[in-house]
């Protein structure tokens, strides 16, 4: 990929390209899955492709060569190869925070030369992951001790959003490789219950709290952090000097973290040009690395690293996120599907779906493009999802019979997780867990016709209700096991699918100014609930009666 960036926006459904792939649709709508998989006996093996270790089946969408063709047109009218490598050199692309989108540099190798405004970026980051890395290696050989003279058994981290969501699903994921010495948790929510019940079987003296916020002016995260100083002290006979020992900051705002009370020393840094959905590769991902230590948090960069150079180097047609991104475009825009479901077939892929939640839509819940105008197509889609098989028993029966059309991702691996045996009723779980996600997404592509059904002797009257009406696309991506390289190529999958679609959008997927409104209400409801007396409300209708029905459910108004 090679091309300079875009400096304006434009209409994308006012060009060429986009009435190309509207008259396309027309005549492809009504072609079934079963139809062109019969045109074209090497469909599966050519849409099948495979970038490190994913091997990605495209063949179970509802495109032909022509379609990829066409889609591939529209990414180059709305200028992807400029805006991913003006991307990948530092440019800020993202443009209504005027920064740079740089959290490839994350995970590229010592040595790697990129300055971006005037500041060597690769030297910043490795800098860091040394810090980083000497750090949670003397918390976990137990040269880093607690107040009291205790090894550090359990690592707390206080974040939200993306400060949290990475390294709670990341660790969720690669726990089997932690070592199982030291134990991670996430505290996030505002809600008391969350810490409450993530440090009730915690010691204070051997726990150790990493308080993960971009700009640490999160309400959630410093009320969270300064309730857990309070538990700390509160359990380790309030020497404020316990503080240093059992408190650590990652951050970008030093001058915060200082007046927090957790010394700079203590402080892990990253910058701007990291957006907090892109960041838990950089220091947010601290209590990951203590759990699953250096070694095994590097491999994770590396696997990132890999997909990362795909991305760059490779042509639009044969970039896995680019087709992946411009499939889920497809439906998008023109099947009108609004949620695409994530179906990991692993147990530790459990937080994967929440995790691509914050990924996707804080991206690309955009109404408006990079240059202010209002959007004239759908964007964004509906992130959700659960492990196999548990989705069958629950929500399957929408996907399979149900009025929406439900993009689905399959994720399965070759193996089961590490420590789990291969072989006997172990290994055999993992066969038939991996025999339900084959049969997922044959049964969703592929259905069952009324005759087929009748043909099994079903009473006629139960004909239509067992119709299986497939044609309900798929992709599937398979990997060898879940390793924390692994790990690290499935995200970058992912982020780069969010960059292709919001580039074809013409929108600014790095920003997020959407979550700020209810941020400063909050803050400024909040005097309202807590008043001794009631307060007059200069608000609607309905937020008023609320405030007061919940006043009088804490007593506070008769
Ligand atoms: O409210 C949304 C958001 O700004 C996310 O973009 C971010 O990941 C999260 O809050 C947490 O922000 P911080 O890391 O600054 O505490």
């Amino acid at each position: 990929m090679d091309a300079a960036p875009p400096t304006t926006a434009i209409d994308i459904t006012a060009t060429p390209e986009w009435q190309a792939l509207a008259d396309h649709h027309a005549q492809l709508r009504d072609r079934t899955l079963r139809e062109l998989f019969a045109d074209d006996p090497d469909r599966a093996r050519r849409l099948t492709r495979q970038v490190a270790d994913l091997v990605v089946d495209h063949s179970k969408h509802r495109v032909t060569d022509e379609t990829l063709r066409l889609l591939l047109a529209l990414a180059e009218r709305a200028g992807l190869a400029g805006h991913t490598q003006a991307m990948f050199r530092g440019e800020h692309i993202n443009v209504t925070e005027d920064r740079a989108v740089l959290h490839v540099a994350l995970r590229a190798p010592a040595g790697s030369e990129l300055v971006v405004d005037g500041q060597d970026v690769g030297a910043d980051v490795h800098e860091v992951l040394d810090r980083m890395a000497a750090f949670a290696g003397r918390v976990r050989s137990g040269e880093w001790r607690g107040h009291t003279g205790k090894p550090i058994r359990a690592v707390v981290n206080i974040g939200i959003g993306g400060s949290d969501l990475g390294p709670a699903m990341a660790y969720t994921a690669l726990r089997a490789f932690s070592g199982r010495g030291i134990t991670a948790r996430f505290v996030s929510n505002i809600d008391p219950t969350d810490f409450t019940e993530a440090t009730r079987d915690l010691d204070p003296a051997e726990t150790l709290f990493v308080v993960s916020s971009k700009t640490f002016t999160t309400l959630e995260t410093l009320t969270n952090a300064s309730v857990a100083r309070d538990w700390l002290l509160a359990g380790l006979g309030g020497d404020q000097a316990a503080v240093a020992k059992h408190f650590v900051a990652v951050s970008t705002n030093t001058d915060a973290v200082r007046e927090f009370g957790i010394d700079p020393d203590n402080m892990f840094g990253f910058w701007d040009w990291v957006g907090g959905r892109y960041s838990f590769m950089s220091a947010i991902g601290l209590s990951l690395m203590v759990a699953i230590g250096p070694e095994a948090y590097r491999e994770m960069l590396a696997g990132a690293h890999a997909v990362d150079e795909h991305v760059r180097t490779a042509p639009l047609a044969e970039n896995l996120p680019v087709l992946q991104g411009l499939v889920n475009v497809w439906y998008t825009d023109f099947f009108g599907a609004q949620t695409h479901a994530v179906l990991p077939y692993s147990q530790y892929l459990s937080r994967l779906p929440a995790y691509l939640q914050q990924l996707t839509m804080e991206s690309n819940g955009k109404s408006v493009r990079w240059d202010g105008e209002a959007v004239t197509t759908a964007t964004g889609e509906v992130y959700w999802g659960e492990p196999g098989t548990n989705g069958q028993h629950a929500f399957h029966q929408l996907l399979h019979q149900g009025t929406t059309l439900v993009p689905a991702d399959f994720i399965g691996f070759g193996q089961p997780g590490p420590g789990i045996d291969q072989d006997g009723t172990t290994g055999e779980m993992h066969d038939l867990l991996m025999a339900n996600m084959f049969a997922q997404s044959a049964v969703l592509a592929f259905g069952r016709t009324a005759e087929e059904v009748a043909a099994d002797g079903t009473p006629a009257e139960l004909v239509p209700h067992k119709v299986m009406p497939g044609n309900r696309p798929s992709t599937t991506i398979l990997a060898p096991q879940l390793t924390p390289s692994v790990l690290g190529q499935l995200i970058a999958f992912y982020e780069h699918t969010v960059l292709t679609e919001g580039v074809i959008w013409q929108i600014d997927s790095f920003d997020q100014w959407g979550v700020e409104l209810g941020k400063v209400m909050a803050r400024q409801l909040a005097p309202a609930l807590t008043s001794e007396q009631p307060t007059e409300l200069d608000q609607d209708g309905s937020t008023v009666e609320l405030v007061r029905t919940y006043r009088r459910l804490r007593g506070r108004e008769a």
